[in-house]
């Protein structure tokens, strides 16, 4: 089979915020850079962080720091964050912030020229800039424009099948154009996997369609190794009727504009809850409370809670949420002016993702990097809001910098096989050859339904293992997928070939979730409802075991290291290269002694 070879310095798969801060930083010094989409630029689910990015700038609250944003994040994790990581987050945020206004970013402003910042959920201050409610769409834009002026090369519509390496480090991946089903092989020392979650595994979700953890899953099969899988965060607002837009995101940014919650009975149900917090407390706590006046029979007619912000009065609306305005007049046929929004849980976020190390982003795999989503570490058991932005801001910087002078400093390319490179055209091409097999949509539905039913919001061990049995039967299922149609553009292929990641990333969640035995932030069990200080102390690290399952090991949180140590670290027999994780200072997270002690000072 023929395919086009490309030659890149660095590779990005995804273009979302960290793929593109990262293109951008590594085009900056000088180096070759590609970005590979499978969908197409400027659409990612970085549009979906709409109400702002998380930044200690002090504008509207001026006791605000890094070091409370620091304090704020490793809590709203539960301290299962890499109190490294988060230090770089909260410490860098502001700059790169400032840089995406000199690069043409247009926030909102105060009326003395600085950076408008508005409340959000558990935030001490009000911190997060915006751009009315499409904060995210903003970002991308800026970051689009910059990337294309530094002279990165854009590859849309390719779908990446394979990474490959050699015993010493990664040397190109696979991929093939949506539109003509042609491959193209990328020759590359260094590749940036920047491809955001798999939300795509829940039935609800505010993810769109790309959403499938390509990324995880291919530094996974090269031997990067995942953490946290278990965290998988409900954004406790998501529009809930009518059926076709489900899940679809109602930014937090309405109520940190004021929007209040009631259930069917017009109560403020938060005041049983976190009557301190009350609208703006962290997701988790929403996300259950809402689910928790469901069961408990106060539901709104479709099964969900009230949202309403009409008492901030139309003009107030327009300025600040014009999106949400649009999105439920159109979608909906609801004027938020005057009437409330009918909101449910939806999955919105991992904070789960591939083990990266705090300062470089590189992974366990030389040449392998993540940033973004789909890398793990800096939000713990819980995000908050607004840092989804700020993290793939810093650290798509961290990861295109570190890949940049990786290949300054070792630009020589691994071989990589011929006949490796045919088996994986022909493993990929396999379900439009067979006559006959199993629907990658039927699997699919029964896999959403599955996440969904057994690892949503509320979890118990004996669903959890119910669930991690069935999404084995659908994997000895999914060994003979087989679709009709040719390779162009056929989007049953698509699918079929998604659900090799979505499938891996869902026995990680399942066999990740029945290790833990507790309850904390995001991950919650019904049979263990507790929070278990004795838990607090482990990250769940997944590796593929000995007969191609998952395994599960407990890795004890790292708490935060003087800066002294840090840039001593020394580089480590197994991984190749300083820091990566599996090292000293891997993305294992935090907790210890460091990270507890600074966020006990509040
Ligand atoms: O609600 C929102 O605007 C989402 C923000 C985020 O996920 O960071």
């Amino acid at each position: 089979m023929p395919y086009e070879v490309v030659h890149q310095d660095v590779l990005v798969i995804g273009a979302g915020g960290a793929g593109l801060r990262a293109a951008v930083a590594a085009a900056e010094t000088g180096v070759q850079v590609g970005v590979v989409t499978k969908s197409l630029l400027g659409k990612a689910h970085t549009v979906m962080a709409e109400g702002g990015v998380a930044a200690a700038f002090g504008h509207m609250d001026g006791q605000d720091t890094w070091q409370v944003h620091f304090q704020d994040t490793m809590k709203s994790g539960h301290f299962l964050n890499n109190a490294h990581m988060v230090e770089l987050l909260t410490r860098e945020a502001p700059d790169r912030v400032l840089e995406l206004e000199g690069w043409g970013a247009l926030f909102d402003r105060t009326e003395t020229g600085e950076i408008l910042q508005r409340a959000f959920g558990a935030h001490s201050f009000r911190r997060l800039a915006h751009v009315g409610d499409r904060t995210g769409k903003e970002l991308i834009r800026t970051l689009q424009n910059r990337a294309v002026h530094q002279g990165v090369a854009v590859y849309p519509e390719i779908i990446i099948t394979r990474l490959f390496r050699d015993a010493r480090r990664i040397a190109g991946a696979l991929g093939y154009r949506r539109a003509d089903g042609r491959f193209i092989l990328f020759r590359t020392p260094t590749v940036i996997v920047a491809t955001g979650g798999w939300g795509r595994l829940y039935s609800v979700t505010s993810n769109s369609w790309e959403t499938t953890g390509d990324g995880a899953n291919l530094a996974f099969s090269v031997g990067a190794e995942l953490v946290d899988m278990e965290m998988v965060q409900f954004h406790p607002t998501g529009m809930l009727w009518p059926p076709g837009v489900r899940g679809l995101l109602v930014t937090e940014g309405v109520r940190g504009e004021g929007g209040l919650l009631y259930n069917a009975d017009h109560e403020r149900f938060m005041t049983r809850y976190d009557p301190e917090r009350m609208e703006l407390s962290t997701r988790d706590v929403v996300a259950r409370a809402i689910s928790s006046e469901v069961a408990a029979g106060r539901g709104t007619p479709h099964g969900g809670a009230w949202l309403d912000i009409s008492h901030r009065g139309a003009p107030f609306i327009l300025r600040k949420l014009p999106g949400m305005r649009d999105q439920f007049l159109q979608l909906a046929d609801v004027d938020i002016t005057r009437q409330p929004m009918e909101i449910a849980p939806t999955v919105h976020y991992m904070m789960g993702g591939v083990r990266v190390d705090p300062d470089t982003c590189a992974t366990a795999v030389v040449g392998l990097y993540a940033a973004g989503e789909v890398a793990a570490g800096v939000h713990g058991a819980n995000r908050l809001g607004g840092n989804s932005l700020a993290d793939l801001l810093v650290f798509g910087r961290r990861a295109g910098l570190a890949a940049a002078a990786e290949v300054r400093d070792d630009p020589q390319l691994s071989e990589i096989a011929e006949t490796e490179v045919q088996l994986a055209i022909a493993e990929a091409l396999a379900p439009l050859g067979r006559t006959a097999g199993a629907n990658p949509y039927a699997i699919q539905a029964d896999l959403r339904r599955t996440m969904s039913q057994y690892a949503g919001l509320i979890r118990t061990g004996t669903g959890l293992t119910q669930g991690l049995e069935r999404v084995r039967a659908l994997q000895r299922q999914a060994v003979s997928l087989q679709v009709t149609g040719g390779p162009a553009f056929n989007p049953g292929w698509n699918l079929a070939l998604d659900l090799q990641a979505m499938l891996v990333l869902a026995e990680a969640i399942f066999v990740s979730a029945i290790e833990r035995t507790e309850s904390r932030g995001a991950h919650f069990r019904e049979d263990f409802p507790r929070e278990d200080p004795a838990w607090g102390r482990f990250n769940l690290i997944t590796t593929r075991g000995g007969e191609g399952g998952l395994r599960v090991r407990r890795e004890p949180v790292v708490g935060a290291e003087p800066a002294a140590a840090r840039t001593e670290r020394p580089a480590t027999a197994s991984s190749g290269g300083p820091g990566r994780p599996g090292g000293s200072g891997g993305s294992g997270g935090s907790g210890g002694s460091g990270g507890s002690k600074e966020a006990d000072q509040t």
